[in-house]
């Protein structure tokens, strides 16, 4: 039996409660999982369930209340060097005053990677996502769902060990949708990249997942784990019509439909 990669990610027992001038909220209850290194794994969950609040404090960017995540094995305190991000808002993650290829570029920049290197990097990472050809244009020039591939290409493009979206393809239109699930499937089987990929879209998840981790409605906790045994090699028509595909989608919106119930109604059972 092939060993099993080691963890990249751990979150433990993640808690986190926000203080506000009406009170506390609880956002995440109660929060553990693993994600292995190469991974492709969904994270899915009813609007408001502590989704972002997660990615945010796996990102460095918000101090759990208690509760740790570690990287590598190591504590996460700030943002990590080798985690990219690609949230909702492509619109607000691009520079409207750079254009596509000093976009991409820039982390590499920051990292001070020499100018020609950086250029050929680029290059490579534009046609890796479609976009061959574009690096002179600006953001604004492009549609939504090329935005969203620019902010991809930068992403990756500095070679992170760990890529985390949260909701990257919820403002595009359906065709656009279904073409970047599988760029991202592509990437993540040709760089080897860990990914870990939040959506409310209970299809997506399984269309992309190898695992998906359900969530309950806040304050969160891990509702529900389902293995996608589906054939690695997906397509949008094939594995969409695949009866697997149907049973799959059906166990995580019977689990969604509990978690939007609430904590009480789950442990009435399902009579
Ligand atoms: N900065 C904040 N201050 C106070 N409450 C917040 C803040 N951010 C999110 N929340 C609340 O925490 C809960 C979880 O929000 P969020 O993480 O955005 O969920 P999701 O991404 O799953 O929709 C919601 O009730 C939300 O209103
Ligand atoms: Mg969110």
């Amino acid at each position: 039996m092939p060993e099993r990669a080691p963890v990249l990610l751990r979150v433990e027992h993640l808690k986190k409660v926000y203080e506000t001038a009406q009170g506390r909220v609880e956002a995440i209850g109660d929060l553990s999982f693993e994600v292995r290194a190469g991974e492709l794994v969904c994270i899915v969950g009813p609007s408001g369930a502590g989704k972002t609040t997660l990615l945010k404090c796996i990102a460095g960017l918000l101090t759990p209340t208690s509760g740790t995540v570690e990287l590598d094995g190591v504590v996460v305190t700030g943002p990590p060097k080798r985690m990219a991000l690609v949230f909702q808002e492509y619109g607000r993650s691009l520079f409207p005053w750079l254009t596509v290829a000093a976009n991409v570029g820039l982390p590499l920049r920051n990292r001070r990677v020499p100018r020609d290197v950086r250029a050929a990097t680029v290059e490579r990472m534009l046609a890796t996502v479609g976009l061959e050809g574009q690096g002179g244009k600006y953001p604004w020039q492009l549609s939504g769902g090329m935005q969203q591939r620019v902010a991809i290409a930068r992403a990756v493009a500095y070679d992170p060990e760990i890529l985390v979206m949260d909701e990257p393809f919820a403002a595009v239109d359906a065709q656009t949708r279904a073409d970047l699930e599988d760029l991202v499937r592509e990437l993540w089987s040709s760089l080897g990249v860990t990914v870990l990929f939040v959506t409310h879209d209970i299809d997506e998840s399984v269309y992309l997942g190898e695992r998906v981790l359900v969530l309950s409605s806040a304050p969160t906790f891990v509702q529900e784990v389902v293995e996608i045994d589906l054939p690695a090699v997906r397509d949008q028509l094939g594995t969409r019509a695949d009866p697997r595909f149907a049973e799959l989608r059906t166990r995580v919106y019977q689990q969604i439909q509990i978690a939007k119930r609430g904590p009480a109604a789950s442990t009435k059972g399902e009579s």
